[in-house]
């Protein structure tokens, strides 16, 4: 085991947003959930963490940089993560480089870890889903883990909860458990990214000035005082869980539509039912509200569903590509860009949706036309520069491991940040 080598794995993970939402935990330090969950894993071309793990005998401390700054692994959570993983390593033989580490070498031995958002932390895009997945899943490779997916789930919602739903690609199920030490408290998938291949995704990320409650103590607040909480988990989530399985299975975007806007609104009620209340959404979360009810309701069927979690951004699934089209131009009708934005960084994502809109720049979207629902409600107010950008992206698939060498994040040689 002697030398100077570097030994890495690099890794790309999804993120995921809920449908049925996780909110309380009956135990903070195994990250137990009180409810059921499922979630739909946003395509990593979009949003994504990458990782790079590695190990050599020349480290001398675990060490780990976030977008590039070198950032503490002293939390619990990070502890735990690596604690459960070793404990799970084996012997590794890599013939080509003449190393072979043996699964009692692994505790001696220190990490360098280096992971990159492909969009931005601050945004409050689940980024510690996509990270805590990603650690894990790299982890588990360099480590030559025999653990498979769900096992590795169990080990990642130690880190975040909503970590354990970015182990898999489509459609995916977080089962609370009923075990103490939360062994069968993982996650599964329901259907993979091409089951339901119509649907496309638009994230409206809303400008906000305020410092959002953290998901953890918000959910310790609402466990401790919110009692529609404990009528939530008990009588609501259940039933919620099964028929969403059943909306997700015969791709019934009705029922998809109602049970995920229900859910969102009833995690927000939660929220405003905790003393004292949290106020995720704001001003601009509730205007996209009412216009995607307000049109949904005109078209008779649901043509699109909204979802926010601990932030005023908005989710919006929309039941294919036509519907997305006619939602972006409903969005762009409201909210239209500031003079000095230009659409092409105003529109993120998968552009073609844009064309599909009919939009080819700002001239468009300053002729569009109020929407046929709102024709009456003169006058239709505008917010420009209440949305900072958007997001045009769709269910993806999970973790996968990257061969391409020049995509890892550490030096081969030295395994400090390239
Ligand atoms: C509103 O997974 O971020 O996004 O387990 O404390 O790290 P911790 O919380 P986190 O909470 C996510 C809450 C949510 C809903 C969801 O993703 O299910």
């Amino acid at each position: 085991m002697a030398g100077k080598w570097v030994r890495m794995v690099t890794a790309q993970t999804p993120t995921n947003i809920a449908v049925i939402k996780y909110w309380g935990k009956r135990d903070e330090t195994l990250i137990l959930p009180v409810n059921d969950s499922i979630s739909v894993t946003l395509d990593p071309a979009h949003l994504c963490t990458t990782t790079t793990v590695a190990v050599s005998p020349s480290f001398d401390q675990d060490r780990m940089w976030l977008n590039g700054k070198e950032i503490s692994l002293a939390g619990g959570r990070f502890q735990s993560c690596l604690k459960e993983i070793r404990s799970r390593a084996c012997d590794v033989e890599d013939e080509e480089k003449g190393i072979k580490i043996a699964k009692k070498d692994w505790e001696n031995l220190h990490l360098h870890i280096a992971s990159y958002n492909n969009f931005p932390t601050a945004a409050g895009l689940a980024s510690s889903a996509a990270g805590f997945a990603c650690l894990v899943f790299a982890l588990a490779k360099l480590m030559n883990a025999k653990e498979d997916q769900s096992q590795l789930s169990a080990i990642a919602r130690q880190g975040s909860g909503s970590a354990c739903r970015s182990l898999y690609g489509g459609f995916v199920k977080w089962i609370m458990g009923k075990d103490e030490d939360g062994r069968d408290s993982l996650a599964v998938q329901l259907a993979d990214e091409k089951h339901w291949d119509d649907l496309v995704i638009i994230i409206a990320v809303v400008s906000s000035r305020q410092k959002e409650t953290s998901s953890t103590s918000g959910m310790r607040e609402t466990v401790e005082t919110s009692l529609l909480l404990k009528h939530r988990a008990k009588e609501v989530v259940p039933k919620r869980i099964v028929q969403m399985e059943e909306a997700i299975k015969n791709r019934d975007f009705a029922s998809f539509a109602q049970l995920t806007c229900s859910d969102s609104n009833q995690f927000h009620a939660v929220c405003l039912d905790t003393s004292p209340p949290i106020f995720y959404m704001n001003d601009t979360s509730h205007r996209i509200i009412s216009a995607v009810e307000k049109w949904n309701r005109s078209e008779g069927v649901p043509q699109v569903a909204y979802t926010f979690d601990a932030g005023p951004n908005a989710v919006m699934i929309a039941r294919d590509r036509k519907a997305a089209s006619l939602l972006l131009r409903r969005l762009l009708f409201h909210f239209p860009p500031n003079a000095d934005t230009d659409l092409n960084s105003y529109i993120i994502g998968d552009k073609s949706i844009l064309q599909d809109a009919g939009i080819q720049g700002k001239e468009d979207v300053d002729a569009l036309p109020p929407p046929s629902e709102i024709k009456d409600n003169i006058p239709s107010h505008k917010f420009r520069g209440d949305v900072s950008y958007f997001i045009c992206t769709r269910p993806g698939r999970g973790p996968v491991l990257l061969s391409d060498k020049s995509q890892a994040l550490l030096n081969p040689e030295t395994g400090l940040p390239k």
